[in-house]
């Protein structure tokens, strides 16, 4: 039998980082998916392709003993094998979301990923797929904030906190163009240099956290009645505190200085260090445009509503 899953990246809108520190944040899922088919074998193998590398070993292995980027994967069959006692399962993973850009590709294979193998047994649920995924995400990151697992598994537009999360229906002209500034971060080395900066600062620290948690929560009405320049200016104050914690560099500088100049916002998504930055259009496509003035890759997102899709 084979059980094939997929799951959408994300955009931070708001909140990355704080969120680790329990500020809360908000996200959206992009139309850019990330596919895993799982299959049960007769060989007492973990098997994983994968456009980024491939993956043949023992079951039986602590993931953190198993040197790949496929760790998270391994540690999703591997747990299903101990729980289900079948000898081995292959898995192959398709990706269109570029890794290490803050688009949540991790998040989005980890959800793929644990409800493809989910899949092969009864009786799984959406929750109890997204709990194995954050567990398969912590093998790779040990202190992810579950954020972008949660928007990758439920879609939409959510508001997330460390005990729930809501849906928010954004109003009309809700646009959001991705540019890329050509290199990857780690999100654990830009998570660790994070908290060195809040050991130093910790008064200064706290203030954002709570700035933080008051823009996300009159972001939410905003998002839903479409106020567009209100919700620029606070994806701008955002930005402004991600420079402050020193997760910002010279080019994502300038790629947001394009982005807030050609629409009503804009700020890094996602770790920072490197990666993606996002501006906030009303539909139209003159970020976009400016941003590949600047020689800067750059892609209109739309809002991928389904989030986690199984296909059995
Ligand atoms: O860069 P990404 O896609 O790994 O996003 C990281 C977001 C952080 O807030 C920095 C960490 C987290 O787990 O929420």
């Amino acid at each position: 039998m084979k059980s094939t899953a997929s799951a959408p990246g994300k955009v931070i809108l708001f909140g990355e980082h704080f969120v680790v520190y329990g500020s809360g944040a908000i996200l959206c899922a992009i139309n850019r998916r990330i596919t895993v088919s799982a299959e049960a074998i007769t060989e007492k193998k973990i098997r994983i392709t994968s456009d980024v590398g491939s993956l043949d070993m023992e079951p039986g292995i602590p993931a953190c003993d198993v040197g790949s980027s496929l760790r998270s994967l391994y540690h999703i069959a591997d747990t299903a094998l101990r729980s289900h006692g079948i000898p081995g399962i292959k898995m192959a993973v398709k990706s269109d979301i570029p890794a290490g850009v803050g688009l949540g590709s991790s998040s989005a294979c980890c959800v793929a990923g644990a409800a493809a193998v989910s899949g092969l047994f009864p009786d799984s649920s959406r929750e109890k797929i997204l709990e194995l995924a954050v567990d398969a995400e912590r093998t790779a990151f040990q202190g992810t904030s579950g954020a972008d697992c949660t928007v990758c598994t439920y879609g939409g537009i959510i508001r997330y906190g460390a005990k729930s999360h809501e849906k928010i229906e954004p109003g009309p002209g809700f646009g959001l163009a991705v540019a890329s500034s050509g290199t990857t971060h780690s999100t654990e080395s830009v998570v660790a240099r994070v908290k060195k900066f809040r050991d130093a600062n910790p008064a200064e620290f706290s203030r954002m956290c709570d700035a933080e948690s008051e823009i996300i929560r009159s972001a939410k009405g905003q998002i839903e009645q479409g106020e567009t320049a209100e919700l620029g200016r606070m994806i701008n104050q955002n930005q402004q505190y991600l420079e402050a914690i020193g997760v910002s560099n010279q080019t994502l500088q300038e790629m947001v200085r394009i982005g807030q100049g050609a629409a009503a916002g804009a700020k890094i998504t996602g770790a920072g260090g490197g990666g993606c930055v996002f501006a906030l259009t009303d539909g139209g496509t003159g970020a976009a445009d400016a941003f590949r003035e600047g020689g800067y890759e750059c892609f209109a997102a739309g809002i991928d509503c389904d989030g986690l899709i199984v296909f059995n």
